[in-house]
């Protein structure tokens, strides 16, 4: 009876076994496919050709060449090669916020966020000239919807 017993509690952990192996395995190769695709890799190695700097603030973006002053924001029009990287160096002045570009078409193709005491880096290459809007993609007030901007890529 204890024979029994013991195969009765042998075939599950069998089963259990391979199911965790399966599993294993189907992770691993989605872990290995999707991973080397991250953005965070992208153009890692590569120094870029134009550096942007963004200064994200209710209710507006500031983006200019130089290093934008926190006491009086000013921003610029911008114009960007098409083809070559392009660096953003994203931060906010007061809370945080939500950078994201669009194309032409209205589709979101790149995005990072704006934190007050951080600068995150967004790197890209535009391959398409024309106008890209930016808006911000997080609820950082009333006038949230309002705040935009643009850059043309040429
Ligand atoms: Cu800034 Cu929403």
């Amino acid at each position: 009876k204890a024979e029994q017993s013991e195969q009765g509690m042998a075939n599950p952990l069998k089963k259990r076994f391979w199911f965790l192996l399966i599993l294993f395995v189907i992770l691993a190769i989605f872990a290995s496919v999707t991973i080397p695709k991250s953005p965070y890799f992208l153009f890692a190695d590569e120094t870029p050709a134009k550096v942007i700097h963004v200064s994200a603030m209710q209710f507006a973006f500031y983006l200019s060449e130089q290093a934008i002053d926190p006491k009086k924001p000013l921003g610029e029009s911008i114009q960007l090669p098409a083809n070559e990287l392009v660096e953003f160096r994203v931060t906010s002045l007061d809370v945080n916020h939500g950078f994201g570009i669009y194309d032409g078409s209205n589709r979101l193709i790149t995005q990072t966020q704006a934190m007050p005491g951080y600068v995150n880096r967004l790197r890209y290459k535009f391959e398409k000239p024309g106008k890209y809007n930016i808006f911000c993609l997080e609820y950082c007030g009333v006038a949230h919807q309002i705040m935009r901007s643009s850059f043309i890529v040429k």
